[in-house]
């Protein structure tokens, strides 16, 4: 039997990881890993636990207590946290601010890392697993790594339209989570040497998701 292809998709928010991944996951009947959601669901926990974000350790502690149980099906996306459905909150304002910090805590990430290697592992029929590290760090032996880019105006209205936020404030928090997220010192957000860079400031989601799924072709 062949091995179970991965793909492993980073990038920073708003570049259309989210939308490709599930879109390439769907297209060739893979499973599909949303990993920004797991720093998301331990960082809803936190809050609901009233941590201190400044005490790293408190943070740490907290988080080995969250069991977080991502789906993996790319038409039925969603997480838990327990028992807790926290698909909606996780989106929320108050957890988008406060998940670099948490995120950024080297105790969370180990967590995170291992519990995202385990499902992909798990993953019969393949997976595309999309997040920031995922190349570089978690699944270094991918078959097939892509790291989206798009120019921040194009990111900040994707998001936008999305959420129905203003532009402006949009593309500012966008560009300080890229910034907290590329600078801090556990798996900083970068691109791996042997990623493929596909920029999709001027293609539409089918032309990306084409473009990948051609990619895998020999691998599929
Ligand atoms: O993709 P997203 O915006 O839902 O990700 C939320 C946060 O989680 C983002 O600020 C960076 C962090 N993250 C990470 O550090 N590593 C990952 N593999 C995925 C996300």
């Amino acid at each position: 039997m062949s091995t179970p292809l991965v793909i492993a998709i980073d990038g920073p928010s708003g570049s259309g990881k989210s939308s490709v991944s599930r879109g390439v996951a769907t297209r060739l009947g893979l499973s599909y890993l949303d990993t920004g959601s797991m720093y998301r669901a331990v960082t809803w926990f936190v809050q609901s636990q009233g941590i201190d974000l400044t005490n790293v350790q408190a943070i740490a502690e907290c988080a080995r207590l969250a069991e977080v149980i991502p789906s993996v099906d790319p038409n039925n996306p969603g997480i838990s946290v327990g028992t807790v459905d926290v698909s909606e909150p996780i989106r929320s304002d108050e957890v988008t601010r406060a998940v670099s910090i948490v995120s950024a805590v080297p105790e969370v990430r180990t967590l995170m890392v291992s519990l995202q290697r385990d499902i992909a592992h798990q993953a019969q029929v393949g997976i595309v697993v999309e997040g920031r590290d995922i190349a570089g760090v978690v699944l270094p032996d991918a078959a097939v790594k892509i790291y989206l880019t798009a120019d921040p105006q194009a990111r900040a209205l994707r998001r936008a339209a999305e959420n129905g936020a203003n532009v402006d404030a949009t593309k500012q928090q966008l560009l300080s989570r890229d910034k907290a997220d590329s600078t801090r010192e556990a798996s900083p957000l970068e691109k791996s040497a042997d990623s493929i860079e596909v920029d999709t400031t001027h293609l539409s989601l089918d032309e990306v998701i084409d473009h990948i799924v051609s990619l895998a072709g020999s691998n599929v």
